[in-house]
């Protein structure tokens, strides 16, 4: 961090931009293998929160690195970036008092807990996408899988980069044998169950 910089607390309040808005705002971090269904899950369920009223936003990883994180790619430490940067912007959005669904791989394990630690225990559902590689591979609706089986991705996830499970996620989807609406459900249920919406 710099020196010679100085905190300025905000005139409005997160719990008056809450009030405001008539609702909590928190993240749903939906983590999973690429092609599991992240972001069409994350999509769907923001739909359903629009329908409510409530103030939503994705930040969706393919998406985030057209510019934020343009300058990062996939090494260990460029992922670890990426999921820092992502963690503090879903962290600002929750200050504005909006809900924010976040798609991101996050392969690791202690980035997501340190993600979790940016925010207050109400504050972060941690949504295990839970699909297997074969079934993923199997969609592979970009073609990426078949290009790393081709060697011609270095460090694809599942193939020659790792992805550490999560142990106690507060929702795990099995998007491998749901249908969308299911998965869907299932997440509003959660928020609902746990006065989250
Ligand atoms: S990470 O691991 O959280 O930093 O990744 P993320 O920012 O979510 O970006 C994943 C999307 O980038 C595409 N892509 C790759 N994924 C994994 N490994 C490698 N090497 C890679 N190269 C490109 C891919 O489209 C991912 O999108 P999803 O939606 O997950 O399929």
């Amino acid at each position: 961090m710099s020196a010679n910089i100085t905190w300025h607390s905000a005139s409005i309040s997160k719990e008056e931009r809450r009030s405001r808005a008539g609702h909590h705002s928190f993240v749903i971090w939906f983590t999973g293998l690429s092609g599991s269904g992240k972001s069409t899950l994350a999509n769907a369920v923001a739909g359903r929160l629009f329908e409510d009223n409530l103030q939503s936003y994705v930040l969706d990883g393919d998406n985030i690195r057209f510019g934020l994180n343009k300058d990062l790619g996939f090494s260990e430490t460029d992922r670890k970036e990426n999921i820092r940067r992502i963690g503090e912007v879903a962290k600002l959005f929750v200050d504005s008092g909006s809900v924010v669904l976040t798609a991101f791989i996050s392969p690791y394990k202690e980035d997501r807990e340190s993600v979790r630690q940016l925010l207050e225990a109400d504050e972060f559902v941690e949504v295990y996408v839970k699909c297997s590689l074969n079934e993923c591979e199997k969609r592979d609706p970009k073609g990426l899988y078949q290009k790393a089986r081709k060697g011609e991705i270095r460090e694809f996830t599942g193939i020659n980069a790792p992805y550490e499970e999560p142990e106690n996620p507060e929702i795990t989807i099995d998007s491998e044998y749901l249908t969308i609406n299911q998965c869907v459900d299932q997440i509003i249920d959660y928020l609902k169950g746990n006065g989250f919406i």
